[in-house]
Parts: structure tokens; C-alpha cells; sequence
């Protein structure tokens, strides 16, 4: 079958998990944080789901994206990609570890 994207083809894929963002304005809101550079750093992180305790999603995601950066997150299908950007989001918390936007921890900053 021929690929769906002919141009990744003979692209170097990374081991791990590869992420899009492209803009974080939303993580922050403006009154707590006067303007967003948009530097993201996940450290040490560990997630699993409330709903299966029993199953370790993330075991240790280290991360820095640098204002402006595109970053992609690649890996095979239940990986953990869009977990990683709903933490980003703040639809859940790590259960060890910070999601850090410009130095700050979205857990103490997003309320
Ligand atoms: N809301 C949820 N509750 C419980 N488990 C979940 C939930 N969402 C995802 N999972 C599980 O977490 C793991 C990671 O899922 P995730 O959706 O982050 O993978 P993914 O890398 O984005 O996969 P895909 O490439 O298919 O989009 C999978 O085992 C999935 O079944
Ligand atoms: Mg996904």
C-alpha cells in the first residue's frame, strides 16, 4: 500500500513520541501570567488514567519545547501522544512530575 504521506518517507522518525503545538495561549490565562513566551518542559512525568488505575500510560515523559519550536510526537497507535497534549491542556493532572509553561506549573497557575 502506498503511504499516505510520500514525503515522510524518507524522513529519520524519532523512537519515541513526537508532538504538534502550535500555540499555547490557552494554558495560561493572560491575568495570571502578563504574556506568554510558550516555553514547555514536562518533567519526570507519570500518568495514569482514574478509570484504569492498573494501566501506566506515561512512565517518565522528560520534555522541552522551546518558544516557537514545532515539535511532533510520534509513536505506534496508544503510545500516549494525545495523553501528553491533554495534560498540556490541563484535562488531567500527572500523577508525578510538572508541566511547566515559562518556568511556571500549569497545576499552580491554570485554576
Ligand atoms: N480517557 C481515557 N481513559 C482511559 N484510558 C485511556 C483514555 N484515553 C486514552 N486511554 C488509553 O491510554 C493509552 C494512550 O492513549 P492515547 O490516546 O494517548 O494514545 P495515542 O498515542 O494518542 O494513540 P493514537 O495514535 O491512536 O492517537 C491507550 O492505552 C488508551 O487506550
Ligand atoms: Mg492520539
Amino acid at each position: 500500500m502506498a503511504p499516505r504521506w510520500p514525503s515522510f518517507n524518507n524522513t529519520a522518525v524519532a523512537d519515541g513520541p513526537l508532538l504538534i503545538i502550535p500555540q499555547l495561549p490557552w494554558v495560561l490565562p493572560p491575568n495570571q501570567l502578563d504574556k506568554v513566551q510558550g516555553y514547555v518542559k514536562f518533567e519526570g512525568i507519570k500518568f495514569r488514567y482514574p478509570t484504569r488505575p492498573e494501566v501506566p500510560i506515561l512512565q517518565g515523559i522528560d520534555l522541552e519545547i522551546k518558544p516557537g519550536q514545532t515539535v511532533a510526537l510520534v509513536g505506534p497507535s496508544g503510545c500516549g501522544k494525545s495523553t501528553t497534549v491533554s495534560l498540556l491542556q490541563r484535562f488531567y493532572d500527572p500523577l508525578e512530575g510538572r508541566v511547566l509553561v515559562d518556568g511556571h506549573d500549569i497545576k499552580e497557575v491554570h485554576t
